[in-house]
């Protein structure tokens, strides 16, 4: 048995060093800040060697390390794998680069750590802060009530769980679904993100409940669809009770005429929800906030910081029309948690009462410090210089013979393939998703994958504060020079794909 600490003595995991913490620290922060300064040179991915991977499998470590040598291992085993966002030449899914200022931030919010969950204390002024500004930035209604999440995925579950609480005939809290007498139907474009269908199934609304509508050429929700799948529904004795718009759907970065969704949710008396993960910030651009007209319009909205705000991850903001619907959804104040008048647990409002979590972090800090720091007009200009960039993109492929444009480019996404004319196309899906591994895998530039009218693309999702236009003339270089080698292969029979 262990011998009970003596008096005065007892364990604490600060350390006994403070001096060498110090110094440690100031050397972490001078090799990241080298890190990011460096990145350009780095290849933007590398495939981890398998005994990389392996020195992840040590058993628990039970005994102390000297932190200078954790910190070493940290040096050697992570650091040089990064999944390679933070790299001009990274553009997949829709991934956003953080910035120093941002890794700073997180560090200053880890040491004061606080639980942002609830209390009277300064976090809970600095994340209430955000969502004003954020209101603002957008021109959401003022009296919108609003919380930080992990991201677009949390932000569209809360959306549509305060949508499904809201509308439905009974009181789900209390009663759940099994007392409901019709079925709740959802709406949305069939280029909805998937992270609509996970909210709608853990809803236990079941993703039958899903309807995926028709999109026009330019891959926005076909409205005659929309009004005519409602009106069967409600033939056939369901409940629709919301609507979900694109504001720059995943694939191809289309907004969804959301004036028109606002007017058939009113008419309807259905739920309007945005998704604007990332596109919901493009009307911080003069030039895109007409695309974006009747974003304002929606009962709540979900938008994303780490992706177009390029703050590090995870930051995501919902926001709710009626703050009263957002608390009715999710406050809940056992005995433990009564909030009072005075002391550390006063405070108007716990944000605990506004979503899922009760424990939060200070996730707000990194956004509160990097508006401030840069300006929000800053990234008004560097949202459309990445439109512009995408813009640029879709002209080299224009005018380049062996390249296809596969979709309008809207906003910042461009999906193209290498085809030249002579290539038969059903060798082209299986060539363009080597090519575009082989992009990865020699450092060169990370696109993602997708299909885009059973077309294997090449999908760039410029969402990227270091992208130049000299990185989209390489990308287009190295496309036709991978593409040519591969095709080469395919001619003499090598079944390199
Ligand atoms: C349109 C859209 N909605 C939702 C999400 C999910 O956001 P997150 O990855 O932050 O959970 C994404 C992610 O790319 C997205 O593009």
């Amino acid at each position: 048995m262990m011998p009970p600490p003596s008096e005065g003595r007892e364990e604490t995991l600060d350390p006994q060093d403070w001096q060498a913490m110090r110094a440690l620290g100031h050397q972490m922060v001078d090799d990241m800040l080298s890190f990011l300064e460096g990145v350009r040179e780095r290849p933007v991915w590398q495939p981890l060697p398998q005994d990389v991977k392996q020195f992840f499998q040590q058993p628990v470590p039970t005994a102390p390390m000297a932190a200078e040598q954790v910190y070493q291992e940290f040096l050697e085993q992570i650091l040089p794998y990064p999944m390679g966002n933070i790299h001009p030449r990274f553009w997949a899914w829709v991934i956003g680069t953080g910035t120093p200022l941002g890794m700073l931030a997180e560090m200053l919010a880890a040491g004061m750590n606080p639980n942002v969950g609830g209390g009277d204390h300064a976090a809970f002024y600095v994340e209430a802060q955000v969502i004003e500004w954020c209101k603002a930035m957008l021109g959401y209604p003022a009296e919108a009530s609003g919380l930080l999440v992990s991201g677009g995925s949390m932000a569209n579950l809360v959306g549509l769980t305060v949508a499904r609480n809201s509308k439905a005939d009974i009181d789900i809290r209390e009663h759940g679904l099994g007392s409901l007498q019709r079925r709740m139907t959802v709406y949305g474009s069939r280029e909805m993100h998937s992270s609509i269908q996970k909210a709608v199934e853990l809803l236990g609304l079941g993703s039958a409940s899903l309807r995926r509508l028709p999109v026009n050429d330019r891959f926005q929700i076909d409205l005659r669809a929309l009004e005519q799948a409602i009106a069967e529904d409600r033939a056939a004795g369901y409940q629709p009770f919301c609507v979900v718009g694109n504001a720059g759907t995943v694939n191809t970065g289309a907004i969804d005429d959301l004036m028109a969704l606002a007017a058939i949710c009113r008419r309807e008396d259905v739920w309007f929800h945005v998704d604007g993960a990332f596109g919901a910030l493009a009307a911080l651009s003069p030039t895109f906030r007409p695309a974006l007209a009747g974003l304002q319009e929606a009962d709540s909205l979900a938008f994303d910081l780490h992706k177009w705000m390029y703050v590090p991850y995870e930051a995501g903001c919902v926001l709710v029309r009626h703050p009263q619907d957002h608390r009715r959804a999710f406050s809940l104040t056992p005995d433990y948690l009564v909030h009072a008048a005075r002391g550390v647990a006063g405070g108007e409002q716990w944000f605990s009462d506004y979503g899922i979590q009760l424990s939060r972090g200070f996730r707000a800090l990194k956004v509160w410090m990097s508006f401030k720091a840069h300006g929000v007009d800053a990234y008004a200009r560097l949202i459309q210089q990445n439109v512009d960039q995408a813009h640029y993109l879709a002209s080299l492929i224009l005018e380049t013979a062996a390249l296809q444009l596969l979709a309008p480019v809207s906003l910042n996404i461009v999906c193209f393939r290498f085809a030249p004319d002579d290539l038969p196309e059903d060798l082209l899906n299986d060539l363009n998703a080597e090519l575009l591994v082989q992009l990865q895998e020699q450092g060169i530039a990370v696109p993602s994958r997708t299909t885009i009218d059973g077309k294997s693309a090449i999908r760039v999702a410029i969402t990227n504060h270091r992208s130049q236009r000299q990185d989209f003339d390489l990308l287009v270089r190295e496309v036709l020079r991978i593409g040519s080698m591969l095709r080469q292969a395919l001619e003499q029979g090598s079944g390199i794909l």
